[in-house]
């Protein structure tokens, strides 16, 4: 698929800078610990790795899906976009152009995306605070300081989304009441099917240790917000009105949308989840995901008409600022991830 990587060097072993330039084993391993680390839906980590001469390529891992709560993949999809965003940082870090293909062959659609290197170019501060801002990212279900976002920040939230050919709406107030309603509405329904929370009791992580997966039930949180997270075995039951209502009112919730509905623009969602999630870990911010209207197929389409939002809705989440820390999920083992050799 590549030239083999002696074509790629001088004769003294420097790099040639007129051509795709090769990456060490180091490298590469820099590419795939940036995309273990992608937040994934119930931490399902649904991906395998592949090593290229010039970068890595990111696999959909079909023993690890969610066919009752994502029958369709899209939540797996936008997990893969996730760690092809965080490859993409990663390489940008270690001061390279990268070039991304996604879906590259139809003839091989479990590959997701590949990154690869063209060029050399050396990182800017920005590059290295997006960097290093991927083992600090975590989902946080626990008590926010506040959930107000300065105009400033939401702009650039804004702008990391639509760099990647996504859209970011934010819930106006006048949608509050329908969307506390919808919210409502999916938790129940999702409460009241037996196989769905037998599917997410699943990948929940209820004490011991050693786990690679799954959602640690010290990390399902203490948010006061009941349709926040996830809908589990111990899960409380659909929230009171009043309740939703007033804390939408406190919240700034967004919304990730896309043109269309294919597996590409999941793939595009997942990326544009993936910047917004690290430029706003940046700027102190932290963010939950309100999925579960997304998640139910009767109440997705009336929210795309509550919150009138462009195009199809992807992912919906509250942001804010953190009043305590959010402890970090466990990833599989890197050597786990990577097929063996290079293709
Ligand atoms: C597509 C997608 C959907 C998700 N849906 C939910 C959700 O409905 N509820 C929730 O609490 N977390 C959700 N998450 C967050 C994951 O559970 C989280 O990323 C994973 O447990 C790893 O933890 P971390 O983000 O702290 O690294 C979702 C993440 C992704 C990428």
């Amino acid at each position: 698929m590549t030239a083999p990587a002696d074509s790629r060097h001088g004769p003294t072993g420097a790099r040639n800078a007129s051509v795709a330039p090769s990456l060490t084993e180091a490298e590469i391993r820099t590419l795939g610990e940036a995309a273990r680390l992608a937040p994934s839906i119930h931490n399902s980590q649904p991906w395998r790795l592949t090593r290229l001469a010039d970068g890595i390529g990111v696999f959909e891992d079909l023993a690890r899906s969610l066919p009752v709560i994502d029958p369709s993949g899209r939540d797996r999809l936008i997990s893969c976009g996730a760690a092809v965003l965080n490859a993409r940082v990663a390489l940008r870090a270690l001061g390279y152009t990268p070039e991304i293909a996604l879906l590259p062959e139809p003839a091989e659609p479990s590959l997701i995306g590949t990154v690869r290197a063209v060029a050399e170019r050396p990182a800017s501060d920005d590059d290295d605070a997006m960097h290093r801002m991927i083992p600090e990212r975590r989902t946080h279900r626990r008590v926010y300081r506040s959930h107000a976002v300065a105009e400033e920040d939401l702009l650039d939230l804004r702008q990391a989304v639509s760099a990647e050919g996504a859209r970011l709406s934010v819930a106006d107030s006048a949608s509050r009441r329908s969307l506390a309603d919808l919210l409502r509405r999916a938790v129940r329904n999702q409460a009241a099917d037996p196989e769905l929370r037998d599917e997410v009791e699943r990948w929940v992580r209820r004490g011991g240790h050693g786990y690679v997966d799954g959602i640690p039930s010290s990390a399902l949180g203490t948010s006061p917000f009941p349709v926040d997270s996830l809908v589990h075995g111990g899960h409380r039951g659909a929230p009171e009105a009043g309740a939703v209502e007033e804390e939408l009112a406190r919240s700034t919730v967004l919304i990730i949308s896309t043109r269309e509905d294919s597996r590409h623009d999941w793939v595009v969602a997942g990326m544009a989840l993936e910047r917004l999630l690290l430029t706003a870990t940046v700027k102190g911010l932290v963010a939950n995901f309100t999925n579960q209207a997304l998640q139910d197929p009767t109440v997705r389409p009336e929210l795309t008409e509550t919150l009138g939002i462009w195009g199809e809705p992807q992912v919906l989440l509250r942001v804010g600022r953190p009043l305590v820390e959010a402890p970090a999920s466990p990833r599989r083992p890197l050597d786990d991830l990577f097929e063996p050799g290079t293709i």
